[in-house]
C-alpha cells in the first residue's frame, strides 16, 4: 500500500496583524506591524513599572469585518466566561479553518475519523494568578469552580472536539515554543498512521500579564530599549537586534487525507510534505554554537520530504530576533542548504519581525504564513532589517522590508523551544516531485 499522503484543506488565524487569514496575510504582506505598548493599550494593569511593555497583541477592536477579535462573534454566549483567553482564541481559529475547509464530519463515522491536535506551551497563567490572589484573600470559597477547567493546557483541544462532536485522537502538545509545529507534525503523522483521516492541528497562547513579562525579563530575553517605539524592537538578522517581542494569538490547519480530501472535493492548499524532530541535549535556554540541534531537525524534515533541496525556496526562520538564536540559527539553515544558498533561489525570513514571538502559538501561526507563502508563490518580509548583521555571518537573502515574489515549490519552517527542542515542517506544492 502506498503511504498515505496529507495536505492541508483549512486554514484559521488570530494573530497581531488580524483576526483571519485575510487581514493578517495582507497585513504581513504589505509590511505592517502588530507590536504596540502594552501602557497604552492596557494602562493600569502593572505593566508600567516593567522593563519590556511592548507586544505582539491581538487587535481587539473592530469585529470580524476589520480583523478584531470579538468574542461574541466566535463563542456561544457564557463561553468566554468558562474558557480561558488561549482557549477562547483557539476556538475562533479552529472555528475559521474548519469553515475554511468545508468540513463538519456530518456523519458518525467521520466524526470518528477526526480527530484535534493541538497545543499551548504556558495555558492559563492569568487564572492561576487571579486564582491565587482570591484565595489568599478570601479562602476555599473565592477560588473558581471553573479554575481547574480553564488552566489545563489540553483544555483547547477538549473545547474544540466537544464544539463539533470529533471522536478522533485529542491530543495536546506542550513544548514550549515549538508546540506549534510539534501539533501540526504529530497530526499529520496520526493520518500517515491512519488514526485519522482529518486533524484540526495548532496552537494557541495568551501570555500578555504582567507576571510573565517579569518572568521573561528576569531570564533577560526579552528586547529592551524599544517602550517609545514599539514597532521596530522586533528586529531578526538585523545588526541591532535585542531580544525577542512576547505575542499572543493561535492558529489551526485542517490537515486531511489527500484521496480523503480529492473525493469531497476540497481545496488544497500545499502538502504536509516533512516534519523532523531532534533535542539540543545541551542547554535549557541557549543552542550549541553550530545550531546541531536546529541541523538534525532540518535534515530530518528534509529526509522525510523526499524533496529536492533547490525546491526549497523559502525558509519561515524561527529567529526571535535575540543576539545569540538569530545567529546560530542562521549557521545552521547555511549548513542544511549549502548547496543551495544562492540569493536567486533561498529566500529566509522572519514574520515574528511583524508579530512578535508568539511562544507556543508561533509554529502554528509561521506554518500558516508558509503553507501561504508555497499556495501564492509570495515570500512575506522580515521588517526592521535596516542592517544585517553581515559580521556575524549574515550573507543570506533575509527578505528586507518587502515580501518578495517568486516560485516556492517548497517551504521549511523552523521551531525552537526552551529545553532544547526542536522541529521544522516542510510544506509543498501538491505537484512538486
Ligand atoms: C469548554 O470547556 C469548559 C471547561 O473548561 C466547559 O465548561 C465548557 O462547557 C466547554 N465548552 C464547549 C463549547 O466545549
Amino acid at each position: 500500500m502506498a503511504a498515505r499522503r496529507v495536505v492541508v484543506t483549512g486554514l484559521g488565524i488570530v494573530s497581531p496583524l488580524g483576526v483571519g487569514i485575510q487581514h493578517s496575510w495582507q497585513n504581513l504582506l504589505a509590511g505592517k506591524s502588530g507590536i504596540r505598548s502594552l501602557v497604552s493599550e492596557f494602562p493600569g494593569m502593572g505593566y508600567e513599572s516593567l522593563p519590556s511593555q511592548i507586544a505582539g497583541i491581538v487587535p481587539r477592536t473592530g469585529g470580524i469585518a476589520g480583523g478584531g477579535f470579538d468574542a461574541s462573534e466566535w463563542l456561544e454566549a457564557g463561553d468566554s466566561k468558562r474558557m480561558a483567553t488561549f482557549t477562547q482564541y483557539a476556538m475562533c481559529a479552529a472555528r475559521q479553518a474548519l469553515n475554511d475547509a468545508e468540513w463538519a464530519a456530518p456523519s458518525d463515522e467521520q466524526r470518528e475519523r477526526t480527530g484535534v491536535c493541538f497545543g499551548t506551551g504556558i495555558g492559563s497563567l492569568d487564572d492561576i494568578t487571579a486564582n491565587y490572589a482570591q484565595f489568599q484573600a478570601g479562602g476555599l470559597r473565592k477560588v473558581s469552580p471553573m479554575f481547574v477547567p480553564r488552566i489545563l493546557c489540553n483544555m483547547a483541544a477538549g473545547n474544540i472536539s466537544i464544539r463539533y462532536g470529533f471522536y478522533g485522537p485529542n491530543h495536546a502538545v506542550s513544548t514550549a515554543c515549538t508546540t506549534g509545529a510539534h501539533a501540526i507534525g504529530d497530526a499529520m503523522r496520526f493520518i500517515r498512521f491512519g488514526d485519522a483521516d482529518v486533524m484540526l492541528a495548532g496552537a494557541a497562547e495568551a501570555p500578555l500579564q504582567p507576571l510573565s513579562l517579569a518572568g521573561f525579563s528576569r531570564i533577560k530575553a526579552l528586547a529592551l530599549g524599544f517602550n517609545d517605539r514599539p514597532e521596530a524592537a522586533s528586529r531578526p538578522f538585523d545588526k541591532d537586534r535585542a531580544g525577542f517581542v512576547i505575542g499572543e494569538g493561535a492558529a489551526a490547519l485542517v490537515l486531511e487525507e489527500l484521496e480523503h480530501a480529492k473525493q469531497r472535493g476540497a481545496h488544497i492548499y500545499a502538502e504536509v510534505r516533512g516534519y523532523g524532530l531532534s533535542g539540543d541535549g545541551f542547554h535549557i535556554t541557549a543552542p550549541p554554537a553550530d545550531g546541531a540541534g536546529a541541523q538534525r531537525a532540518m535534515r530530518r524534515a528534509l529526509q522525510t520530504a523526499q524533496i529536492s533541496l533547490a525546491d526549497v525556496a523559502y525558509v519561515n526562520a524561527h529567529a526571535t530576533s535575540t543576539p545569540l538564536g538569530d545567529e546560530v540559527e542562521n549557521c545552521a539553515i547555511k549548513s542544511v542548504f549549502a548547496s543551495n544558498t544562492r540569493h536567486d533561489t533561498l529566500a529566509v525570513s522572519s514574520t515574528k519581525s511583524a508579530t512578535g514571538h508568539l511562544l507556543g502559538a508561533a509554529g502554528a501561526v509561521e506554518a500558516v504564513f508558509s503553507v501561504l507563502a508555497v499556495a501564492h508563490d509570495v515570500a512575506p518580509p522580515t521588517l526592521n532589517l535596516d542592517t544585517i548583521d553581515t559580521s556575524a555571518g549574515f550573507d543570506l537573502n533575509y527578505v528586507p522590508h518587502t515580501a518578495q515574489e517568486r516560485t516556492i515549490n517548497a517551504a521549511l519552517t523552523n521551531s525552537f523551544g526552551f529545553g532544547g527542542t526542536n522541529a521544522a515542517l516542510v510544506f509543498s506544492k501538491l505537484e512538486c516531485k
